[in-house]
């Protein structure tokens, strides 16, 4: 009997905050490191949403909330969902929850039992198949082509479901990748889904607000669909409040009810002071937020600038992304090269190549389910982006 669990012992560390570590030691031994390995706007959280935060402390909101989170929340994520979604809501379908994150989690141990499975297209964000199977979930990948745009198609999906497929865990705009699923892209989906009302469908849509040129869409939108739809979504990423830790989801009212029992006994409800925050945040129209505005447009331009600049490295491959803030470029044709000894066989390897030979952290592909591949993050700030893209470029030309 070992001290530590089977289920924490087989569970792998997530890729990107052990990349944070390791640029984080460079750090303290006095190396300057690009980090692009981050997952969170670099953008602090704007004013208004600060003083919602401040006020509540002075109000005294000290006190444990409900475990579904405060009424008015609720009622502002169900504002939210008409206004910005066109989707109607019940206050008793929404649960608030420390992070999306928490709320993925909490739906997994309110909904799977051992053996079931959850189809996951290829590349995913890290956490899902960690998630999944810590509650003896089974993840069901469907690996998808850059070629593709890296999303799946109706006949994939199709394939992929078996008499034990419980849901379907789908992230558009996606991490890595930032690819976004168009409405008719989705609706050929929907048509697979409509033939088989036994799965259910969790969209994490948390980088709903981080599109360009393009338009949000949901699986949420097809009227067929929308009562075995989970949606989690929280302002983490669209506020810059990834430190506030609230994410939501909205859910039928009976699974929403499921997964309040698990939060009641888990972890009770998320913070006070953060929670009124979040109201503030989601009161306010997308379209009315010149905090918001500006925040899109400069990563629209940073993608463009790192785009430019990665396109110009060789034995790079990149496409270009539509929405969240990261690259996910093919660096598969560098494979096989050497530098002082090490050869370079996967994305692992060339992120740690990177750290050390160009003093730029991003995360290897790898754990994303594409060792082809790397992760850039583009949630920094022009300098560093073009400094990042620059030494990165000279350090690939020393592989030989
Ligand atoms: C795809 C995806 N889902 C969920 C999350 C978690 O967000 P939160 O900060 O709300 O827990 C992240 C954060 O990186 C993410 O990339």
């Amino acid at each position: 009997m070992g001290i530590i669990s089977q289920r924490v012992t087989s569970m792998a560390v997530s890729a990107t905050l052990a990349m944070s570590k390791k640029s984080r030691d460079l750090k303290s031994q006095g190396i300057e490191v690009v980090d692009l390995s981050v997952g969170e706007p670099d953008f602090n959280t704007p004013d208004f949403i600060k003083l919602a935060g401040i006020k509540a402390i002075e109000d005294d909101f000290s006190h444990y909330p409900p475990v579904a989170g405060f009424p008015d929340l609720q009622q502002a994520v169900c504002t939210k969902l008409k206004r910005d979604n066109n989707l109607d809501y019940k206050s008793n379908q929404i649960i608030i929850s420390n992070g999306a994150k928490h709320s993925l989690m909490n739906i997994f141990m309110a909904m799977i039992d051992p053996g079931e499975e959850v189809i996951i297209p290829s590349p995913y964000w890290v956490s899902y198949p960690e998630m999944v199977k810590f509650v003896d979930g089974v993840p069901v990948f469907i690996e998808t082509t850059q070629e593709a745009d890296f999303k799946i198609s109706p006949e994939q999906l199709e394939k992929a479901i078996t008499p034990k497929t419980k849901l379907l865990l789908f992230n558009s705009p996606s991490n890595p990748s930032g690819m976004v699923y168009s409405q008719d892209e989705l609706n050929a989906l929907a048509t697979v889904l409509a033939k088989h009302p036994e799965i259910y469908i969790v969209s994490d849509e948390i980088y709903e607000l981080i599109v360009f040129d393009t338009k949000f869409e949901s699986f949420a939108q097809f009227p067929f669909l929308k009562d075995r739809m989970i949606l989690v979504n929280g302002v983490s990423k669209g506020f810059a409040m990834t430190g506030w830790r609230i994410g939501y989801i909205a859910a039928p009212a009976e699974i929403a009810a499921a997964y309040n029992k698990v939060q009641g006994q888990m972890t009770s409800a998320a913070s006070s002071i953060a929670q009124k925050a979040a109201v503030t945040a989601l009161l306010k129209a997308p379209s009315e937020s010149p905090d918001l505005h500006d925040m899109v447009t400069t990563f629209k331009r940073r993608r463009d600038i790192l785009l430019e600049m990665l396109n110009d490295i060789y034995g790079f491959k990149t496409i270009k992304p539509t929405g969240a803030f990261y690259v996910f470029p093919e660096v598969s044709a560098l494979f096989g090269k050497s530098f002082n000894g090490r050869t370079i066989e996967s994305g692992d390897d060339m992120a740690d190549f990177l750290l050390e030979q160009a003093h730029v952290a991003l995360v290897g592909g790898n754990s994303f389910g594409n060792a082809n591949h790397i992760r850039i993050s583009y949630a920094t700030n022009t300098d560093k982006l073009v400094a990042a893209a620059k030494q990165i470029k000279a350090a690939v030309e020393r592989l030989k």
